[in-house]
C-alpha cells in the first residue's frame, strides 16, 4: 500500500478537489498513469440507485481514468459527514471496500491520488475519522490551506493532528491566493507556516477564472499547477520529517 497521496484540507470546499485534479493533471503531463480516488462522497445528486458526486466526476475526467466504478465506492446524498449521512440513507461504508478499492487502482496505475472527505477529523463511522482511513491506507498527506486570514490557525491545527495521529505530511498548498492586492495575511502566510512547522510548501495556487467542480470546467487549471506548483516533495521516495515544530 502507500502508492501516490492522499489530499486532505483544513476544512470542506477549501479546493481539495481543484488541487487534486490540477496535481493529476501535471502528473500525467510528466507520463505517470494516474488514478483517483474520492473514497466517500457526500452532498451527491441524481436518483438513489444512481448517485453521482461531481468531485468524483472531476477527478475521473482530469486524470482522464478508465474505472469508474473504483473511483467512489460510497457516495451519499445528504451534505453532511458520512457517520451523520449513513444512518438517514441505505448505505453502510466499508472499510474493507475501499481498500480494496484503492489496491485494484494501484494495481492499474502509477501513483494514486485520494481525495479526502471535509478535514481530518471527519467522522467516516463512529470513532472511524477519516485520519484513521489515511493510515489504514498508508499514505502521506498533502494539505490544502485556504492562503487568507485564519491560514495559520487552520493549518497548524491540521498539522497537529496529522503528526497525533501518525500521519506523513509531504507539503502543503495554499489555495486562492489573490493575482493582485494581496492582503498582509495572505502575502505572508505561506512563510510564516513554514518557519513554524518546517514543511514543505509547493506553492500558492491562484484565483482562477473559469473553475467550476459541479459544472466540470477546468479553465487553465493544468497549465497554472504546472507552472506554480512544485511536487518533486511529494515525488520523494522518503518521508517529510517535520522538523523544529
Ligand atoms: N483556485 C481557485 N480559483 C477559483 N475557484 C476555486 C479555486 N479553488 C477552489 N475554487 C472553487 O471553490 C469551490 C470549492 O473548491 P473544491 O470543490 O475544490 O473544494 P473541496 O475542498 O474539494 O470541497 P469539498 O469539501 O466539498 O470536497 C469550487 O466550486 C471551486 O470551483
Ligand atoms: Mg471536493
Amino acid at each position: 500500500m502507500g502508492k501516490g497521496i492522499f489530499v486532505v484540507g483544513t476544512d470542506t470546499g477549501v479546493g481539495k478537489t481543484i488541487v487534486s485534479a490540477g496535481l493529476a493533471m501535471t502528473l500525467k503531463a510528466r507520463g505517470l498513469k494516474v488514478g483517483v480516488m474520492k473514497p466517500v462522497a457526500t452532498g451527491c445528486i441524481g436518483s438513489d440507485q444512481r448517485l453521482v458526486s461531481h468531485d468524483a466526476v472531476y477527478l475521473f475526467e482530469a486524470a482522464e481514468n478508465e474505472y469508474a466504478p473504483l473511483t467512489s465506492p460510497f457516495r451519499f446524498r445528504n451534505p453532511v459527514a458520512p457517520s451523520v449521512a449513513e444512518i438517514y440513507e441505505q448505505t453502510k461504508v466499508d472499510v474493507q471496500t475501499i481498500k480494496n478499492a484503492y489496491q485494484q487502482l494501484c494495481h492499474h496505475y502509477d501513483y494514486v491520488i485520494v481525495e479526502g472527505i471535509g478535514g481530518l477529523m471527519v467522522p467516516i463511522q463512529k470513532k472511524y475519522y477519516v485520519a484513521n482511513l489515511i493510515r489504514d491506507l498508508g499514505l502521506p498527506i498533502l494539505i490544502v490551506s485556504p492562503i487568507g486570514l485564519g491560514a495559520i490557525n487552520h493549518t497548524l491545527l491540521t498539522v497537529d493532528s496529522a503528526i497525533i495521529r501518525g500521519l506523513i505530511i509531504k507539503g502543503i498548498i495554499f489555495n486562492r491566493a489573490p493575482l493582485v492586492n494581496f492582503s498582509l495575511a495572505e502575502l505572508t502566510n505561506p512563510k510564516v507556516v513554514h518557519e513554524l512547522t518546517g514543511l514543505p510548501i509547493l506553492g500558492s495556487l491562484p484565483e482562477l477564472e473559469d473553475l467550476d467542480v459541479e459544472n466540470c470546467k477546468f479553465g487553465k487549471l493544468g497549465q497554472v499547477f504546472k507552472d506554480r506548483i512544485n511536487i518533486d516533495a511529494l515525488l520523494k521516495p522518503e518521508p517529510t520529517l517535520v522538523l523544529g515544530y
